[in-house]
């Protein structure tokens, strides 16, 4: 069911999805792996260093249909996956995630920018724009997966935000829901989940925010119904199951640096480089795959991203 909420972008009737054409979202995330390479124009960087053609070029490039590494299997994707909200085993999320109410479901936007207020998914998102993307993921546990999901560029969403010149980061909040979530009875992490990436991270063409995977509609244990992916970071920051955008001027507290700062900074770049205090991270183990590989920098991802680390300690800012 689409929630009619006042936008200030103006999507007029005749583009607002109908309660009989919405099909729940499944036809067009279909059809978006059809659409794939090339539909990543109009993309916008501000203060990138990258020209905005090359940085075109490079998005069509990074759309991960070239990748050479092979897809991880649909069910390891689908029954392998960390979501604590529905318990902390590998398995416990696709058992118990069928609680989780995706439709409707609304998205509340609020801080530095002009359009504040509350959201559909359909709002936000362009069902008849949605891409494929063939992407790394690099877990911090030292496992990694290549997932095909479908999204659209998170830059595009917050170009309809519009933020103003105050907004230096873009903050994210999951869903609390102790009875759809039932591992919120337990006190792992203080709830909601939480994350954030500074601006013109969130406006790399790189960032998608995915509501579909292998051409589904994405699965309530991989975060439906819309999740943040940014593949050049480990997993955690890819917080799952939106329901609240903030833009703020403040670097944000995520989930796992109010839980373990000594251990998880707010960049967590892939970087093979850095130790985890748990874990090297110089090799990864691909789920499906018997022998370790090397972990690249920024997860393979450097030619898109690392110019937005100039200067930066990595070691300080990990
Ligand atoms: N988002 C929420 N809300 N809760 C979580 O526990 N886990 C994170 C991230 N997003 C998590 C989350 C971690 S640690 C990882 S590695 C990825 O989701 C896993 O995504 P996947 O299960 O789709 O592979």
């Amino acid at each position: 069911m689409l929630i009619k909420t006042k936008n200030a972008w103006d999507i007029s009737e005749n583009n607002v999805t109908s309660e009989k054409d919405y099909f729940s979202r499944r036809d067009f995330i279909k059809a978006a792996g059809l659409i794939g390479a090339g539909t990543a124009a109009s993309l916008s960087m501000p203060g990138s260093a990258l020209s905005q053609e090359k940085l075109k070029t490079l998005a069509n490039e990074f759309d991960g249909r070239d990748i050479q590494d092979e897809q991880t299997d649909a069910r390891a994707i689908l029954n392998y996956n960390n979501f604590y909200e529905f318990g902390m085993d590998k398995d416990d999320p696709a058992k118990n995630s069928h609680t989780l109410i995706t439709e409707p479901w609304t998205v509340t936007v609020d801080g530095h920018c002009e359009n504040r207020g509350t959201f559909s998914v359909e709002d936000l998102i362009d069902f008849n724009n949605l891409q494929e993307r063939i992407y790394r993921m690099r877990c911090v546990e030292a496992w990694s997966m290549v997932i095909p999901w479908v999204g659209v560029s998170l830059s595009e969403i917050i170009k309809k935000l519009k933020p103003t010149s105050n907004a230096k980061y873009v903050y994210f909040e999951t869903l609390v829901d102790k009875k759809q979530m039932p591992g919120q009875n337990k006190g792992i992490i203080k709830w909601p989940y939480r994350e954030g990436l500074r601006m013109d991270e969130a406006m790399n063409p790189l960032t998608i925010m995915a509501v579909g995977l292998y051409g589904e509609t994405l699965s309530n244990q991989n975060g439906a119904p819309l999740r943040l992916v940014v593949p050049w970071k480990y997993g955690f920051k890819g917080v799952k199951s939106i329901v609240k955008i903030s833009f703020v001027e403040k670097e944000p507290n995520s989930s796992w640096m109010r839980l373990a700062p000594h251990e998880y900074g707010f960049y967590a770049n892939v970087n093979p480089k850095v130790p985890h205090p748990r874990w090297s991270q110089a090799s990864e183990r691909r789920i499906g795959d018997f022998r370790r590989r090397d972990t690249l920098m920024y997860n393979g991802y450097g030619e898109m991203v690392a110019h937005l680390y100039d200067g930066m300690d990595l070691r300080r800012n990990f």
